[in-house]
């Protein structure tokens, strides 16, 4: 596939459709690594719709990383509520506590060493807030590139791989949520909306003519 140009209109796709959510504030790679954090540990166990409500709630009740590790376990497991995990609550409170000791992580195998923090969040983080070139991987991004790449059985190493290849250099921030985006609004599970994907010309899914096909559903 001619990349630059199949990167360029993700893109610019993303700058028009991009969707417009509370921990995408600040100009692209400078944003509080405290609310890209928060989103991202919050979004691994609810959609979007219903993250964005816990989100708003747990960030007026802490609003910052001070905040949070100075807070009693009781309050942060309160604020959680309905959110499900707690564990992941009790790590984001404990990894708070050394945050606001030692300052933020301030790249990706920095973030890793944090409890609670995996290679999906670290990626995030490290790119959504500070730039830094890694690229995502989540259950959106495995079906965006297994559509456009034709591949029916992608294995969580492909997946990677291929996403650290096509990863757009120059905005790594916007290119992962470019592909998130992509995937949760457009080239969604059941009914993909091809007409408007800005990747359709390329898309070898979309050539089959049988798009949700791809990936197959997963064995058990
Ligand atoms: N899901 C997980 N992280 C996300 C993000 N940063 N933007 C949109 N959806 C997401």
């Amino acid at each position: 596939l001619p990349w630059p140009t199949v990167r360029q209109a993700l893109l610019d796709w993303f700058d028009s459709q991009g969707r417009d959510l509370p921990w995408r504030v600040g100009p692209e790679g400078r944003r509080d690594p405290y609310r890209v954090w928060v989103a991202e540990i919050l979004l691994q166990q609810t959609q979007v719709a219903r993250g964005q409500v816990y989100y708003g709630r747990f960030l007026e009740a802490f609003p910052d990383v001070q905040a949070l590790a100075a807070a009693p376990q009781d309050a942060v497991l309160k604020a959680w509520e309905g959110c499900g995990y707690y564990a992941r609550a009790r790590n984001l409170h404990r990894a708070a506590g050394l945050v606001a000791a030692q300052g933020f992580p301030q790249e990706y195998a920095d973030w890793l060493a944090l409890p609670g923090v995996g290679p999906y969040t670290a990626a995030a983080v490290s790119s959504l807030a500070y730039g830094e070139a890694r690229a995502v991987s989540d259950g959106n991004v495995r079906r965006v590139l297994a559509r456009l790449l034709g591949e029916r059985q992608p294995s969580e190493n492909w997946v990677q791989t291929r996403a650290d290849e096509l990863l757009d250099q120059d905005r790594p921030a916007a290119w992962n949520e470019a592909v998130m985006d992509l995937g949760a609004t457009v080239c969604t599970p059941k009914a993909p909306a091809c007409s408007v994907c800005p990747l359709r010309q390329w898309c070898a899914a979309y050539a089959s003519g049988e798009p949700t096909a791809y990936p197959a559903p997963k064995k058990r």
